[in-house]
């Protein structure tokens, strides 16, 4: 099926698929029909045979999609606005039976073969992702989705985009695996994004997508804007990470720019009261003239676990409910520090056994103290990393 054929009332569009390793099967789509349409999670809930899993997934994909194509949505009390979940079950009783289209009982597929065994359960989606209203009294501008041309992913929820002839990143709230906090950490980088405005070591805001609510079942419907996302600057050099595996590096002196650009982007959050939790290599991007700059900056977004400081590690194997952002700002501190000097030891590592590679280690030993508070401060550091630098320079 494809948005091509306006001539068709009844119109599938296909959105995301997921199974685990076979099992479990659920399809996300619009249904369109004469002129509104319904989003819908069609979810599988009951033991399927070993025919099936074995069957690979875009085979099970393939099929599961021929099914969903023969269900005949318009028996079914769908949910306008929303995204409709539809579960579908093995019945022990003839209630809420699955209703197939003319023409379609005849086709191979053993959803098909099944469907006058099933029974459907029909709810809210309490896992659709969630889009914010736009705030009218935000002070950030406003970027319409359709405005945006040669969408290209590059990451789970990132993609480069075209918008006024400049190449820009956009990030989603949208991602394959969609979690409802997602929605508020994106409003805390957003948030965060806005307040470093100018800096020239944290990634620059251009502004938040926004676009009609897409759950509107009725074009005529009148509903808020919502946020899908927002816009930064592009930055060209990709991430230190990628660098650090694929390039040498050039000049003796990056790595110690490097080092102190981060650092004192760094600083400047602490200074504001808030904390990155997710340092790592693939957080920080290089721009065209090799400048670092620091991504990823809600605070509250996610961690990784190898850059959590032993401390927080503890805490968090203790008490699985506590999450680092949710720490004190001391704790959080400590913990921006340590990631800090892992990340300044994987410099080290790349920058051979001069005298550069033993300067970034011995700030990184402070900085990796177990103990937080022994632990350098990251002012200590910047001082030990500025005064490598004016050396070098003389
Ligand atoms: N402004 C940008 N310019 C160029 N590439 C970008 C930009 N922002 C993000 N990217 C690319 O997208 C990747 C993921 O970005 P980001 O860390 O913000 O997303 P994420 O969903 O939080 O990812 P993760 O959970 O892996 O940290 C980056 O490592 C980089 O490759
Ligand atoms: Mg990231």
């Amino acid at each position: 099926m494809s948005a091509e054929m306006p001539s068709s009332p009844y119109r599938l569009d296909f959105k995301a698929f997921h199974d685990w390793n076979g099992d479990r099967p659920s399809q996300t789509l619009i249904f369109h029909n004469n002129g509104s349409s319904w989003w819908i999670k069609v979810e599988v809930d009951w033991p399927l045979p070993e025919s099936i899993l074995k069957l690979g997934h875009f085979q099970h994909r393939a099929t599961f999609r021929e099914f969903i194509e023969a269900i005949d949505f318009t028996q079914l009390p769908l949910l306008d606005n929303t995204v409709t979940s539809i579960v579908l079950s093995l019945a022990e009783q003839r209630h809420n039976p699955i209703m197939i289209r003319d023409g379609f009982q005849t086709h191979t597929n053993f959803y098909i073969d099944m469907a006058h065994q099933l029974c459907y359960t029909i709810a809210e989606d309490p896992k659709k992702v969630i889009y914010p209203t736009l705030d009218r009294d935000v002070n950030v501008p406003t970027i319409e989705a359709t405005c945006l041309q040669n969408i290209e992913l590059v990451a789970p929820a990132v993609s480069t985009v075209t918008f006024r002839q400049q190449k820009l990143a956009y990030k989603t709230i949208d991602r394959p695996i969609y979690i409802p906090e997602d929605t508020k950490s994106i409003m805390d980088e957003v948030e965060a994004l806005a307040l470093f405005s100018g800096h020239p070591n944290i990634a620059q805001l251009v502004g938040l997508v926004v676009s009609e609510n897409p759950y509107k079942t009725c074009p005529s419907n009148d509903m808020p804007t919502v946020v899908t996302g927002f816009l930064l600057e592009y930055y060209s050099g990709g991430s230190l990470d990628k660098f650090i595996e694929e390039s040498e590096i050039q000049k003796d002196s990056l790595p110690i720019q490097w080092a102190t650009q981060i650092g004192s982007a760094l600083e400047t959050l602490h200074a504001k009261g808030r904390t990155h939790l997710d340092i790592k290599q693939s957080n920080v991007l290089l721009d065209a003239e090799q400048n670092a700059i620091l991504i990823d900056i809600s605070g509250t977004g996610g961690y990784t676990w190898e850059w959590l400081s032993p401390e927080i590690q503890d805490i968090v194997l203790n008490n699985v409910e506590l999450l680092p952002w949710d720490m004190p700002f001391e704790t959080r501190v400590a913990a921006d520090c340590w990631a800090f000097g892992k990340l300044l030891l994987a410099l080290a590592e790349k920058s051979g056994t001069g005298s550069v590679s033993e300067a970034l280690r011995s700030v990184a030993d402070g900085l990796m103290e177990t103990a937080p508070e022994v632990r350098v401060s990251l002012g200590g550091a910047l001082a030990q990393l500025k005064s490598r630098q004016v050396e070098s320079a003389s």
